[in-house]
């Protein structure tokens, strides 16, 4: 098994991949804490709220959201309606308890924080290895693929990939050989997110399964 680096980015190839149950089943498996730098949006809950329910962790193992924007747009345009300013300088990674430490961004990963900096200016700010979630299925190698060569652009360390939903394996071939990826990983569908479904998908997914 590669070793999971303590602090990791998570970011999507979208939004609604699924970025907050891995971050939920690695906080679980790991007993690491959770961030989430900027949150647009609170309804139905707030993404930490969603950890917290779902992993039952304490309040201990969670850092309070830099940025908690009351609208569902992306963080620029949300923080412009606003009328707050996110500036990169804003973040600076929590000084744990916890030694693992779990990012989650927002959105996928061309997602402006304002009319500067896009989230792997974070990913670099923050100098996190970076996991990108996807969906496993059907279009998947096209917003994959687009996702990483952005990546690769701004020189962003991309630690893995984890491919969401049922199994595909002509994807996961095609994601490894396209984008070398060497951490490559299968995370199932959940028939319900609980404490236990998501420690037994982390075990399956990273502690099982050779990359
Ligand atoms: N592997 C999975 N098993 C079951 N439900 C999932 C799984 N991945 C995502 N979901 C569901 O899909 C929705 C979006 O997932 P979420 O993790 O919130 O996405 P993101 O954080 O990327 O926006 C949620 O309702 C979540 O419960
Ligand atoms: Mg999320």
């Amino acid at each position: 098994m590669e070793q999971i680096p303590d602090k990791l980015f998570i970011t999507g190839t979208d939004t609604d991949v699924g970025k907050t149950v891995l971050a939920a089943s690695l906080c679980r498996g790991l007993g690491a804490g959770y961030w989430k730098p900027v949150q647009a949006g609170r309804q139905p809950m707030t993404d930490t709220e969603q950890v917290k329910h779902w992993t039952g962790h304490p309040d201990s193992f969670f850092y309070p959201e830099t940025h908690c924007l009351d609208l569902p747009m992306s963080p620029h345009a949300a923080a412009e309606e606003e009328g707050i300013e996110i500036s990169l300088d804003d973040f600076i990674l929590p000084d744990f308890t916890q030694k693992r430490l779990i990012v989650e961004g927002a959105g996928g990963v061309m997602v402006p924080l304002n009319r500067q900096y896009m989230i792997p200016d974070l990913m670099n700010k923050l100098g996190l290895p970076v996991l990108l979630v996807a969906r496993s299925g059907l279009g998947t190698i096209n917003h994959t693929m687009m996702s990483i060569l952005t990546l690769k652009h701004y020189g962003v360390d991309l630690w893995g990939v984890v491919l969401n939903g049922p199994r595909h394996p002509s994807n996961e071939d095609a994601i490894r050989h396209f984008g070398y990826i060497k951490n490559l990983y299968s995370f199932p569908q959940l028939g319900s997110v609980t404490q236990e479904s998501l420690e037994s998908a982390f075990i399956n997914t990273f502690m099982h399964h050779a990359p």
